[in-house]
């Protein structure tokens, strides 16, 4: 009797932990997927700092816009190479929900220019950021720009 009732206790633990492991790894890519929506995330968050800033919702203050700045320069520098593996777009059934476009690897290497759009313009935001509003204004327009070209192309839309 004893023995019967640990027997079942071993399988139930046994069959809840094959469930979660199969909750945790659903689809072959999507640590990588989410790992990219992360940082889009905190581009997003520093960029939206400034964006509040520049639309005067919240007060410029010189320190807080230097160092958005300076955390999206870091974050548009850190290598990608593996957060967008082929096979990890919106249309391949399977993965984790995302918005990434099949464009994205059909004409690749053009997300590449749109890349480094981003970066050069995140590199001219940086030296300004904390030199008065209208300065910090004008080259956080430009990075936005640069975040909506490369969405129009190459993310779904909802
Ligand atoms: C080179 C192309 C490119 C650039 C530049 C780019 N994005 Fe994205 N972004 C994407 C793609 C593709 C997705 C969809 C990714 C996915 O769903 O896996 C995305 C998704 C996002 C998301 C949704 C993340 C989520 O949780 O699903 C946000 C927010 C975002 N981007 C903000 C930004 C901001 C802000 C910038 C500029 C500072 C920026 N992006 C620049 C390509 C880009």
């Amino acid at each position: 009797m004893k023995i019967r009732k640990l027997t079942l206790a071993a399988l139930t633990t046994a069959t809840l932990s094959v469930t979660l492991y199969v909750q945790a790894a659903d689809g072959p890519h999507d640590d990588a997927i989410e790992a990219r929506q992360a940082l889009m995330k905190l581009q997003n968050y520093n960029v939206g700092l400034l964006f509040a800033m520049a639309k005067e919702k919240i007060p410029y203050d010189p320190d807080v816009a230097a160092e958005a700045a300076n955390n999206l320069d870091a974050l548009v520098n850190l290598g990608q190479s593996q957060l967008w593996p082929a096979g990890s777009d919106s249309a391949t059934e399977g993965n984790a929900t995302n918005r990434a476009l099949p464009a994205i690897w059909e004409t690749y290497p053009k997300i590449v220019e749109k890349s480094e759009a981003l970066t050069s313009a995140v590199a001219a935001l940086v030296p300004v950021a904390g030199n008065g509003l209208e300065a910090m204004q004008d080259a956080v327009g430009d990075v936005g720009g640069t975040c909506k070209s490369c969405h129009d192309d190459f993310r779904e839309e909802r």
